[in-house]
């Protein structure tokens, strides 16, 4: 039977990664806040999800059978700075979404983070205790958490590392320093900062996979690769063809940002795997975007 799955914040970078994964067996449906999107295969609504009625109108109107949730202000240094704004969006405003779902018998997906941890006890499994240690990722586990004791059963946590990908309307990391080094110029990157990263396209499969087998509870979205930022930079200079030593080997401490950065919040995706999720190595993704 057809699911009919609505994703909020499709006009994000990850969201965009569901462009053209709308197939005979689900129709997907999106919203965007600030930028307004069109895709052709997913008809997108506007929507701020601080306003609840809003999203039950939405609920009403498509009677999803999963929601995605992306929407998020998702950068931790914007968080530090503004942590109400924060907590109203990544926590209050979620948790109305997912009471909201919870009462209509609609399945919840949460898109969490890798950063709820501390970066000291790597790589995480499921069963870890979080301890995040900037305004981002603590509002995240306070969601999972309150999430968890309300509706145990009922939602699922999915911990996503971080992601790159090319994206023209919603650049990220990679297309700064794509853009950077094609032009010669020199990027830098941390050598004591590790992570699995994954390519958005293969996270958004595995959200897709939690939302078909309605896997509930927590899941982690991790690669398949523990790679810190610098090797991550050698990878995409070899891609490219140009001089890796464009790429400036730094330690965290050696750049100033408003949030803290763990050292290592590597996650340990067996369970995903085992249950179909597939993400790429790097290289090998890296050949297929670039
Ligand atoms: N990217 C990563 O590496 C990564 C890693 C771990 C976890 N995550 C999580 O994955 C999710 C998607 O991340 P992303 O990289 O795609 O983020 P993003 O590019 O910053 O996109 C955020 C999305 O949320 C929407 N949004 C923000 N505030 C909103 C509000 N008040 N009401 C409604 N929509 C709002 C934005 O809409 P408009 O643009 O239309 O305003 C956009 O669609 C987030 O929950 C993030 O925390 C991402």
């Amino acid at each position: 039977m057809s699911k009919k799955i609505l994703i909020t914040g499709i006009s994000g970078f990850v969201g965009h990664h569901f462009i053209a994964k709308n197939y005979s067996n689900r129709q997907l449906f999106g919203t965007y806040h600030q930028n307004k999107v069109q895709f052709e295969d997913i008809l997108s609504y506007p929507l701020a999800i601080t306003d609840t009625d809003a999203f039950l109108a939405l609920l009403e109107e498509i009677k999803p059978d999963t929601v995605i949730h992306l929407a998020a202000l998702s950068n931790p240094n914007y968080c530090e700075n503004h942590p109400e704004n924060c907590q109203a969006v990544n926590s209050a405003a979620t948790f109305h979404l997912i009471t909201a779902c919870h009462n209509l018998g609609i399945h919840f997906i949460f898109a969490s983070t890798d950063l709820v941890f501390d970066g000291k006890n790597a790589p995480y499994t499921e069963k870890q205790a979080t301890n995040g240690i900037m305004t981002y990722g603590m509002d995240k586990a306070k969601t999972e958490h309150l999430a968890e004791l309300m509706y145990p059963d009922q939602v699922t946590i999915a911990r996503l590392p971080l992601q790159y990908g090319w994206c023209e309307t919603a650049p990220n990391f990679l297309t700064n320093w794509v853009n950077a080094l094609k032009a010669g110029n020199t990027i830098k990157a941390f050598t004591d900062e590790y992570r699995t990263a994954a390519w958005a396209g293969d996270v958004a499969d595995g959200l897709l996979l939690l939302a078909e087998k309605e896997a509930k509870g927590i899941w982690h979205l991790g690669g398949p690769e523990r790679m810190s930022r610098y090797d991550f930079a050698i990878q995409v200079t070899k891609l490219l063809n140009v001089d890796p030593a464009l790429v400036i080997p730094v330690l965290q401490k050696d750049i100033e940002m408003a949030a803290a950065r763990p050292a290592d919040v590597s996650l340990n995706s067996e369970k995903a795997f085992k249950l179909g999720y597939a993400p790429g190595l790097v290289a090998e993704r890296l050949r297929m975007i670039l």
